[in-house]
């Protein structure tokens, strides 16, 4: 494909057949019922590698309990946590806490409208910026996701979709009277009908100028991008089981990096796809912790539990360590820390706490193993 923009008639019958079918076959999603800045951020946040059907739930919980910014900024992150646990990349929610801060401190409650101030907050990236930016302030700027790369690598036959030659494209079409539709009419003809693996040509508004259509390369388009290698860690996890008060031991996570201020069951990491032994998810315990001598032939290996991070894999090898009556040491006994980094925890209250997905499988197993020994 030349670099040269697309000619004006072009983009006029691009936008009028996209909005056209827009109007028509739009879904109906909660977040398009609303126009205040907030509701619409909320969504966005949450539908970055998220699918609409799941975001759909959690969307209406969200604006339940956090219908404002001055909700959100007043909750507490465990809250926040628990109300977003099963949608993953949690990072997403501890962002959107920390920005209602902001936007709170610095902008009186109000999602500033400016895309340089709308950037610096946490979280916003130049996609959330153009989406809030066209969506929310009817500002004719492109947004541009997985899906409108696709659908514009194939309007335009792109045989190398780089991100600046996609945003430029996707600056040129965005419609300056409606570019919030707009942009949502890409995103849904990529979510609806230009979809990656089998795409709906004889359904496509906007087949007729469709560039790698007409050449018989919409298969091609775009490239697979070469899958990296990521690297894997193996984690030594100790789940410990108090028999007589029916509770785990957890702990939780430092407040920055992977899965912060999220519940867990103690370990111990190691580089690789490597054999570990209960030794080592032992030396993950509180030192204070008085075990009975024999916990490591009372240990039993558990299912092992894989994660998928984004730039990460972690295989999690637990050992079930049963103990009666334990005796925690003193600094998890603080009833009143506000912030207890460990502590025991039931089924019931663990269900209330955030757990990251690979920890609640490891909940599972080990409830699975206590069950087929009693
Ligand atoms: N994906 C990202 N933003 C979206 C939106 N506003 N509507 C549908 N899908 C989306």
């Amino acid at each position: 494909m030349n670099s040269t923009e697309p000619d004006s008639a072009r983009v006029s019958r691009i936008r009028a057949h996209l909005l056209d079918h827009y109007g028509r076959a739009q879904r109906d999603l909660p977040w398009r019922r609303r126009s205040d800045p907030y509701g619409i951020w909320v969504s966005e946040v949450m539908l970055q590698q998220t699918r609409v059907e799941t975001v759909i739930p959690y969307y209406l919980r969200w604006m339940e309990r956090f219908p404002d910014v001055e909700s959100l900024a007043e909750a507490n992150l465990d809250e926040v946590l628990l109300l977003w646990k099963g949608l993953g990349y949690y990072g997403r929610a501890r962002n959107l806490h920390r920005a209602a801060g902001v936007v709170r401190e610095r902008f009186a409650g109000r999602l500033p409208s400016d895309p340089q101030e709308l950037r610096g907050l946490p979280g916003i990236g130049e996609y959330t910026a153009g989406a809030l930016g066209s969506i929310a302030f009817g500002r004719a700027e492109p947004a541009v996701d997985g899906n409108v790369r696709r659908v514009l690598s194939r309007l335009f036959d792109l045989e190398e979709p780089g991100p600046s030659r996609v945003r430029s494209l996707a600056s040129a079409l965005v419609d300056p009277e409606r570019p919030g539709d707009f942009n949502q009419a890409l995103m849904e003809l990529g979510a609806t009908v230009c979809l990656p693996g089998r795409p709906d040509c004889g359904a496509c508004p906007v087949s007729s100028d469709c560039m790698a259509l007409e050449a018989g390369t919409v298969g091609l388009r775009p490239p697979p991008t070469s899958r990296k290698t990521v690297p894997v860690i193996t984690v030594a996890t100790a789940v410990v089981y108090d028999e007589v008060g029916d509770r785990f031991l957890v702990r939780k996570r430092p407040t920055e990096g992977l899965l912060a201020s999220m519940w867990e069951f103690p370990g111990a990491e190691v580089e690789g796809d490597v054999p570990v032994g209960v030794e080592l998810a032992l030396q993950s315990l509180p030192a204070g912790l008085s075990l009975p001598v024999d916990v490591p032939e009372l240990a039993r290996a558990l299912v092992e539990v894989r994660h998928a991070f984004t730039h990460l894999r972690a295989i999690y090898r637990g050992f079930l360590v049963p103990v009666a009556e334990a005796e925690p040491a003193a600094e998890f006994e603080v009833v009143d820390d506000p912030e207890p980094r460990r502590r025991w925890a039931s089924c019931e209250e663990l269900s209330q706490m955030a757990l990251p997905r690979a920890q609640e499988r490891l909940l599972q197993v080990a409830l699975e193993a206590i069950r087929s020994a009693s």
